[in-house]
């Protein structure tokens, strides 16, 4: 009854991913981290943030005791900042409730803050030798064609359904460590090299012959999209002060949008009518939830007029450009460092 796990074990061995950072440990707190930077984020994204991050945080207890700003400063370009919010603090918990030893009971697991049933799973399979289900969305998108699940595969009543096949295809816990291990890699590397969203790669895919969806041409129809819902646009309006070369950067409130990073102070573009501003080139980032169009406008100053204001630090632009800052404020930082460049 086995032969799901069966061909997925084979072929993880033969074809599947072995030679990852994050591999070949069993260290809880690699594992932790790997699985936490790799919830959204692909593996070629993730893994030159990794070594620099366990390099800076080599341990519970170094990432507890360093203070969010560094935290922040090593996760900033990964997006999704609330992952690293949450990772710092739950070291923190690690360290004053479990002794500085990462927890292994399931529950335990489960508590820390930033980790879900599926991070909770792998972490449980990969480092503490208690294998557990995973349904992370690789995994969702090889059930949902393998099964042939219709339905949005993180709608509750389909998410449901996928956690019981989760559970029924898993291969038995008792001693079988290496087969867990090499099972839930396997449905990863799966999802991730031949299930892919377009393009699969069905003719070498080692559970092909019992695939539904193949069967019934669904491939392409499965998973099931999103509901289509209309994400709104917003409108922004950042003002770079900027004297010589050092710019004006305002923290962040700690929890929200780009919670506790450092990004330029923003005004709405309707109010604003700006003397000595020159508008850099427009950007568009796009969040979960909604689009926001950034009109960046350079005002120069002589002197730092702004310097009394809360929250506020003038920086270089190099300096600026390796602090804990978003995705689109390090984009105009580099705007403004090239043209700098070509000036000087
Ligand atoms: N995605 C989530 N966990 C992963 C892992 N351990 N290896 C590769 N990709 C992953």
């Amino acid at each position: 009854m086995a032969a799901f796990a069966d061909a997925i074990i084979a072929w993880q061995r033969r074809h599947g991913r072995h030679d990852l950072p994050w591999q070949n440990t069993t260290d809880a707190y690699a594992i932790w981290v790997s699985e936490i930077m790799l919830q959204q984020t692909q593996v070629t994204a993730v893994i030159g943030y990794y070594a620099k991050f366990m390099q800076r945080f080599p341990s519970i207890t170094a990432l507890a005791s360093a203070s969010q700003e560094e935290v922040l400063q090593s996760w900033s370009g990964l997006g999704y900042y609330s992952r690293a919010r949450n990772l710092h603090n739950a070291a923190q918990k690690i360290r004053d409730e479990f002794s500085g030893v990462f927890p292994t009971q399931f529950d335990a697991i489960l508590s820390l803050p930033g980790i879900g049933k599926s991070t909770a799973a792998a972490i449980s399979t990969f480092a503490l030798h208690a294998p557990q289900p995973i349904l992370d969305g690789n995994v969702k998108r090889v059930f949902a064609r393998h099964f042939n699940i219709a339905g949005w595969p993180s709608a509750p009543a389909i998410e449901k359904k996928m956690w019981q096949i989760a559970q029924r295809e898993n291969p038995s816990a008792l001693n079988q460590n290496a087969r867990a291990i090499a099972y839930t890699q396997g449905l990863m590397d799966l999802g991730a090299t031949l299930c892919t969203r377009s393009k699969p790669k069905c003719a070498a895919c080692p559970v092909n012959a019992s695939c539904e969806a193949l069967a019934k041409k669904l491939v392409h129809t499965l998973p099931t999209p999103k509901p289509r819902q209309v994400i709104p646009e917003k409108n922004t309006t950042m003002l770079i002060f900027i004297n010589g070369d050092e710019v004006m950067l305002e923290k962040r409130p700690p929890v929200g949008i780009w919670g506790g990073l450092w990004s330029f102070p923003e005004v709405n573009n309707d109010d604003i009518h700006l003397q000595n501003a020159s508008p850099l080139t427009k950007l568009t980032h796009t969040f979960t939830h909604f689009k926001l169009h950034i009109q960046p406008q350079l005002v120069h100053t002589s002197k730092k007029s702004q310097a009394n204001e809360p929250h506020t630090i003038w920086l270089n632009l190099d300096d600026a450009i390796g602090a804990a800052i978003p995705t689109p404020v390090r984009k105009i930082l580099q705007e403004l460092h090239r043209a700098n460049k070509k000036s000087a």
